[in-house]
This record gives structure tokens, C-alpha cells and sequence, in this order.
């Protein structure tokens, strides 16, 4: 196949592409697609743990995102390598570590109750645009630290805005094809986007200053802990590496997030044995139940894992260049060869997950899979560094919707994966319908919406 028709289908149905290649080439096979290196792609589980096992200073990862450049600035930690991305992600890590994101609970909670009890009753809505709103508001707030006042106000219709630049795949053609980054004014579509990322940028410059402008820098949310951060040699972040993570996590977090919960709601309410066995595992819990608690179901993490298994949010992670020579699964790989551990085909090996097309939480109930098993966000030292605020908001905006509120599909047409940006959505979106609030099974109590 020509390098152009194997882009296009790659961008168009990457799923069926990665099927069809492993049915005729098996556990490793190479792809070109136009403009990119070529790719060996990998879906052995033994050969994928070497790869996260092997020194991070054998491979670069970060150049294979230099396309994201014009998105996320230069110092993005997507876009480094070697010293540069370690040092990065050492300052990061504290504010994303599972002890501090465990922080982030209630926030979560009370996003989704306020933005939930907005829902018009009988009035269908996209889950998609509803779980959006959600992320955004907590990536908002935990992340930029911002949940009122009129910078608040101003930025989060831009970074709303600027995300949709490129979120249909018409738009996300803008990043994944420089010759189309083209400014011809604010009328042009790569113009409008360059014009808002000022503003953006503008914005959270003014945050930074007042921030630092304090005696005390305190706060709980990733901003404040970046602001803190040193390096081994005591410095701290610049102003610019700053708003370039900050815009990065937007980039990394929002879309990502908001999508796996679209999904999470669409299998549950279409199967409904799922629907029933989760409800059982929520009313079971106290009305007052620590978020914590909550985020430690079994079955509800089960779902959450299942959702991310069947139709990972990114197909691949970031392709690894190896720097030397690099032996794997007994095959040596010369210098510069692309290798890709592809998340999609992993999840999809029957010898792992028996009927891997089934959606069926109970697997992860009765077996444990190792980091190269399930891999949903990545692994080794590029392992996603949102996994576990991700997890955590999956399950707690899942929870505290299933908990409140009756819910059911508007359409009995199944939804397909389909690209937005980085990520494979649900074409249509899974457009619900809110039919009332949920009576508990067993203790009978009518929760309250929305009145804390
Ligand atoms: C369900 C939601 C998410 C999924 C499925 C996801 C998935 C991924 C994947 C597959 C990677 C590449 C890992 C690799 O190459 O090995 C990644 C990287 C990354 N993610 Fe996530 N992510 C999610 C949410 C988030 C959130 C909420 C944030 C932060 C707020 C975030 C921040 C990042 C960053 C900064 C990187 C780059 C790490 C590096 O290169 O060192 N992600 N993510």
C-alpha cells in the first residue's frame, strides 16, 4: 500500500487498519506513512516490556511529536528528550503524584454535581459536550488553579475555543499537515488559532505574575506546585516553560478525559447487566462516602479499565527512535528505527482477552494484567503523567452521575470509534437522555441533585 493510501487509513480508521495488518503480518510488522518515519509497530506484550524497560537514554520519543510544536510551544514535555525531558518531568511528578491527586476528589465531585444538575429532564444531550464541560472545569481548576473571578471568565470560553481548532477531523488536519498552518488574519482558520493561543498565553502570563507577585505561593492545584518547583540545581521554571505544560496538560487532559468518560457512559447504558451490576456496587456505599472510597470500587474500576482497554483513547503512544542500536525480543534494531508499542493491537490480542471485541469488566476482576498487558496510557518514562488524575475523575464523575440521575441512550444506533484530534471518539457522540433521579435499590433514600 502507498505510503499516502496507509496515512489515510490510519487517520481515517485506525482500528480496522491495525486489524488488518496483524491478521496478514502478525506480532511486529512496519508501516510508512507520508511524512512520517518508518514505523515498527508492536503488539507482543514480552517484546513491548522491553521496550519500557530499556534506559530512556536509548531512545528519543520527544521528536516524534515536533508536529504538536505549533500547539504546545517548544519546552512541552511531549516534545523533549534525554536530560531535558528528565529534569521536566522530575519538577512535574509531585504535582501528579497519586497521594497528591487523591486531593483533587471533592473538586471532581462537585464539578460534575453542579454541571449535572444543569441537565434538562427529557431534554436529549451529547455526552460528549456534557463530559467536555466537566473536564475542562476541573482541569481548570486543578490544574490552572482558576474556578472564579475574571481571568476564570476569560479563559475558559478561549481554551474551550482553542481545543475545538482542533478537535473534528477536518480541523485536526491544521496540526497534523504544517503546509495548512498558514496565518492569512483572524478570518483564516490557523490565523484565528495562533490569534486565541496569544490570548491565552497573555492570560495565564498575567496569573503567573500574580502569583509570584505573593509573599506565599500557595494553592491546591498543579500550577501552585510547578510554580514551587527547583531542579537539582535550585532553579525554577521560566514563565514560558510554564504556560508550554500548562497548555501541554490542557492538550493531554482535557480531550483524553472527557472522551473515555463519553465512552464509559455509552457501554454502560448499552449493556444494561453492566448498568445493573455497577448501580448494585454504588448502593451499596454510605450517602456520605468519601470520594476516596468510591474511587476504590472494584467493579466500578473495572468498567473504567474495560472502557480504556476496548477502544484506547490514542491508538499509539509516542513512537520511540532508538539513539543506538537496540536489541528487542531477540531482534536487533539499527540506530534510528522507529519502533511504536501499539496500544490498540495489545488490548485486542485474543490470547490476553478472550473475545477482545466483547466489552466485559469482569476480566479485569478475575486477572491482572501486567504494564505491557494494559497499557492504556503508555508505559516506561513516558508513561502518561495524568494517568492517575484521569483515573481518579473517570471514576468519580461516573459514580456521582450514576448515583444521582436515571439515564438512558436516544438512539439504539451503535456508536463507532472515530477520529477527533489525537483521539478516537464515539461518532455521534451518544446523544442521553436524563429520565429522572435515581431512587437507591436498597436503602430507599431519594439523593438530592445539585444542593450541597
Ligand atoms: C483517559 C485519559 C488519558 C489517557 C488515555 C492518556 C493517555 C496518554 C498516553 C498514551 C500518553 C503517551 C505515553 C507514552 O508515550 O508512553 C500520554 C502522555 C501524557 N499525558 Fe496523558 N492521558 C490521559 C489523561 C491525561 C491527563 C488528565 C493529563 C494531565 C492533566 C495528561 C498528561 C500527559 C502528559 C504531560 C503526557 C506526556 C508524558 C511524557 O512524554 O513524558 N494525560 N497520555
Amino acid at each position: 500500500m502507498s505510503p499516502l493510501r496507509q496515512l489515510i487509513n490510519f487517520i481515517a480508521r485506525p482500528y480496522d487498519f491495525l486489524d488488518d495488518c496483524a491478521r496478514s503480518y502478525g506480532d511486529i510488522f512496519t508501516m510508512k506513512l507520508m511524512g512520517f518515519p518508518h514505523w515498527v509497530m508492536l503488539s507482543d506484550p514480552q517484546a513491548i516490556g522491553e521496550i519500557f524497560a530499556t534506559d530512556a537514554k536509548q531512545f528519543d520519543a520527544g521528536k516524534s511529536n515536533e508536529y504538536l510544536k505549533p500547539v504546545t510551544g517548544n519546552h512541552s514535555l511531549l516534545l523533549l528528550d534525554g536530560e531535558r525531558h528528565k529534569r521536566e518531568r522530575k519538577m512535574l511528578m509531585p504535582a501528579f503524584h497519586r497521594e497528591k491527586v487523591k486531593s483533587y476528589g471533592e473538586i471532581i465531585c462537585q464539578v460534575t454535581e453542579q454541571l449535572a444538575s444543569t441537565w434538562q429532564p427529557q431534554q436529549p444531550f451529547l455526552a460528549s459536550k456534557a463530559m467536555q464541560e466537566i473536564t475542562l472545569e476541573v482541569i481548570l481548576h486543578t490544574v490552572f488553579g482558576l474556578s472564579k473571578g475574571e481571568r476564570y471568565q476569560e479563559i475558559k470560553p478561549l481554551l474551550a475555543n482553542l481545543w475545538d481548532l482542533t478537535g473534528s477531523p477536518l480541523r485536526a488536519s491544521l496540526v497534523y499537515f504544517p503546509v495548512l498552518q498558514q496565518d492569512w488574519g483572524a478570518w483564516s482558520p490557523w490565523g484565528k488559532f495562533v490569534h486565541q493561543r496569544q490570548q491565552v498565553y497573555d492570560l495565564l502570563q498575567a496569573e503567573i505574575d500574580q502569583r509570584r507577585s505573593q509573599p506565599e505561593i500557595k494553592g491546591n492545584d498543579v500550577l501552585s506546585l510547578m510554580l514551587l518547583a527547583r531542579d537539582e540545581d535550585g532553579q525554577t521554571m521560566t514563565d514560558i516553560e510554564l504556560q508550554d505544560e500548562l497548555i501541554t496538560m490542557l492538550l493531554a487532559g482535557y480531550e483524553t478525559t472527557a472522551t473515555a468518560l463519553t465512552w464509559a457512559l455509552y457501554w454502560i447504558h448499552k449493556l444494561p447487566a453492566v448498568k445493573e451490576k455497577l448501580l448494585q456496587e454504588l448502593d451499596g456505599q454510605e450517602n456520605d462516602s468519601e470520594p476516596l472510597a468510591i474511587a476504590g470500587l472494584p467493579y466500578l474500576t473495572a468498567v473504567c479499565h474495560e472502557t480504556l482497554r476496548i477502544y484506547p483513547l490514542v491508538p499509539i503512544p509516542t513512537p520511540r527512535t532508538s539513539r543506538i542500536s537496540v536489541e528487542i525480543a531477540r531482534q536487533q534494531f539499527p540506530p534510528e528505527t522507529t519502533l511504536v508499542p501499539c496500544i490498540y493491537l495489545v488490548h485486542h490480542r485474543e490470547d490476553i482477552y478472550p473475545e477482545a471485541k466483547q466489552f466485559k469488566p469482569e476480566r479485569f476482576l478475575e486477572r491482572q494484567f501486567s504494564p505491557a498487558e494494559f497499557m492504556p496510557f503508555g508505559g516506561g518514562n513516558r508513561r502518561c503523567l495524568g494517568y492517575a488524575l484521569a483515573m481518579l475523575e473517570m471514576k468519580l464523575v461516573l459514580a456521582t452521575i450514576m448515583s444521582k440521575y436515571e439515564l438512558t441512550l436516544a438512539s439504539k444506533k451503535p456508536e463507532k470509534p472515530s477520529r477527533r484530534g489525537v483521539t478516537m471518539a464515539p461518532d455521534n457522540g451518544v446523544k442521553m437522555i436524563v429520565t429522572g433521579e435515581r431512587v437507591r435499590e436498597q436503602k430507599q433514600t431519594l439523593l438530592t441533585v445539585g444542593k450541597e
